[in-house]
């Protein structure tokens, strides 16, 4: 089966009101791949409207996983959606390390996600020491589970998993398209044990310095269904050319 491959840039905390319009209009979309871009919250109304007419999606990079009331700093899913967002990044290695967020917590953020009719990111990935220690798939395999548990095998084909390898994140160090393609692959046969019909169409991307230089390497395996690219989405140049290779 061939899976469309989606293109997703993470903005994390960059960008200013002039930054992230000149970055947005300079987005070049085509019809054969999805290009989600994720801005920082506040950006988000000024993104979207940016957005207006064009088949460029918005994702937040978080979400609470509460519908609403005395959660000072937090945003929620209704807000969200008041402003078109369609996807919403969940469990970043940044927000589990920097911010204690639990597999627990990722897995109900995902079934609220879910519930309130948008499309789950949910990143899972090993820190070098777990890849040196050989435990990489079963560190990957955990936090899904945690999400299957939570919300079922059958709901598990609205979710977009990124495979991203803490080592490979920010550092300029890729893992190789056989790398990736390893544990993509285990990732998907761990799924295809409870559903293969699931497994085959849910989408797995790769992140973890994703460059126009090496994306149409790991786009070309079997496995590999798209990139989640961090520092490369905020320059244009490079992103639209990522995009290009994912045709
Ligand atoms: P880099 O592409 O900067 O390595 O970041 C990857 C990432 O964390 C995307 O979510």
């Amino acid at each position: 089966m061939t899976r469309r491959k989606i293109v997703a840039g993470n903005w994390k905390m960059n960008g200013s009101v002039e930054s992230v319009v000149e970055l947005v209009e300079s987005i070049q979309a085509n019809d054969a791949v999805d290009v989600v871009v994720a801005p920082s919250y506040v950006y988000l109304p000024l993104v979207a409207q940016s957005l207006t007419g064009s088949k460029v999606m918005v994702a937040a990079q978080n979400v609470s996983e509460f519908a609403k009331g005395a959660f000072t700093g937090e945003v929620s899913l209704s807000m969200l959606k008041d402003f078109s967002v369609s996807h919403v990044i969940l469990g970043h290695s940044e927000r589990r390390s920097l911010f204690a967020e639990s597999d627990a917590q990722v897995a109900r953020k995902v079934a609220s996600t879910l519930e309130a009719g948008l499309t789950p990111i949910l990143c899972v990935g090993e820190t070098l020491e777990q890849r040196e220690a050989g435990t990489t798939l079963t560190v990957c395999n955990a936090q899904v589970d945690a999400v299957l548990e939570e919300i079922g095998i059958e709901l598990f084909e609205k979710v977009v998993i990124a495979y991203e390898p803490v080592w490979a994140i920010g550092t300029g160090k890729s893992a190789s398209s056989e790398q990736a393609q390893e544990v993509h692959k285990g990732i998907r046969d761990n799924i295809a044990r409870r559903s293969s019909k699931v497994a085959e169409k849910v989408a797995i991307l790769y992140g973890g310095s994703v460059k126009a230089s090496n994306s149409a390497e790991l786009f070309a395996q079997a496995d590999i269904d798209g990139a989640l690219i961090g520092g490369a989405s905020l320059d244009a140049t490079e992103f639209n050319s990522i995009i290009e290779s994912a045709k």
